[in-house]
C-alpha cells in the first residue's frame, strides 16, 4: 500500500489553524488550538486501524457492532514543541503509552542534537504517532524517527502543525514507510530556517517563553 501524506483542508482544522498562526494569540489559547488540532488530526490518523465485530446488548436489543481490534499505540513528542500536543492525542486514545525524544536544532547549523531518548519497553509491539507542530528542514522529524526505527515499532506515522516545503520532501525521502499528517502546508523557509508564514517558534508559543 502506497504511503500517505495528508495535507488537511478540513474547515475545523483550517479554522483553527488560523488563529494559531496570528501573533496576537494568547499562550492559553495557543496551548488550547494546539491540543484541539491534534486531537481532530489523530481523527484521521487513526483511520485504518483494524475493527472486529463484536455483538452489544443494548436496552432494546442485540446490535452488531466493532470495536478496534487490540492495536497498541504509543506517542512520542519531540520536545518540547511535541509535548504541547499530547494532552489533546490522549484525550482520544487514553490508554496510549507516551514516550519522549529531546532534542533540539543547533541555531548555526541547523542540526538536530539530541539529548534524551526514553520510549516504551514493549515498543514493537506498538503503532508509533510522532509528534511536533513544526517540519522545517525536516532534520528533528528525520532524526527521531530514525531513533525510534532502530526499535522496530509497528508502525511509524508523524503529525504537525505546519510543514515546509522542503522539510516534507526530505522527510518522504528519509522515510518513505511513514504516513504523514500536516494541518498545513507553508511556502517556505527563511534564512534563519524558519517557517514562512509559519506562527514563529512553536516552543516559545506554547511555553510562554519569549
Ligand atoms: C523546533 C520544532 C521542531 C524543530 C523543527 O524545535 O519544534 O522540533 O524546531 O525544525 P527542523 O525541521 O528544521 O528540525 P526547536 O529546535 O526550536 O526546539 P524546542 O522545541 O526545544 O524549542
Ligand atoms: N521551529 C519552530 O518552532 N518554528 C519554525 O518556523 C521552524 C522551526
Amino acid at each position: 500500500m502506497d504511503r500517505k501524506v495528508v495535507i488537511f483542508d478540513h474547515p475545523l482544522i483550517q479554522h483553527k489553524l488560523s488563529i494559531l498562526r496570528d501573533a496576537r494569540t494568547s499562550t492559553k489559547d495557543f496551548r488550547e488550538l494546539v491540543n484541539e488540532i491534534s486531537m481532530l488530526m489523530l481523527f484521521e490518523a487513526t483511520r485504518d486501524l483494524p475493527t472486529e465485530d463484536i455483538e452489544v446488548q443494548t436496552p432494546v436489543g442485540l446490535a452488531e457492532c466493532k470495536q478496534i481490534a487490540g492495536r497498541k499505540m504509543a506517542f512520542v513528542p519531540i520536545l518540547r514543541a511535541g509535548l504541547g500536543m499530547v494532552d489533546g492525542l490522549l484525550k482520544l486514545v487514553p490508554g496510549a503509552r507516551v514516550g519522549h525524544i529531546g532534542l533540539y536544532r543547533d541555531e548555526e547549523t541547523l542540526q538536530p542534537v539530541e539529548y534524551y531518548c526514553k520510549l516504551p519497553k514493549d515498543i514493537e509491539k506498538r503503532d508509533v504517532f510522532v509528534v511536533d507542530p513544526m517540519l522545517a528542514t525536516g532534520g528533528s522529524a528525520i532524526d527521531a524517527i530514525g531513533q525510534i526505527k532502530l526499535r522496530k515499532p509497528r508502525s511509524v506515522k508523524f503529525l504537525c502543525m505546519i510543514a515546509a516545503p522542503e522539510g516534507l520532501e526530505k522527510l518522504k525521502e528519509a522515510h518513505p514507510d511513514v504516513d504523514i499528517f500536516c494541518a498545513g502546508l507553508d511556502s517556505h523557509l527563511n534564512e534563519n530556517g524558519y517557517i514562512v508564514p509559519g506562527l514563529g517558534d512553536a516552543g516559545d508559543r506554547i511555553f510562554g517563553t519569549k
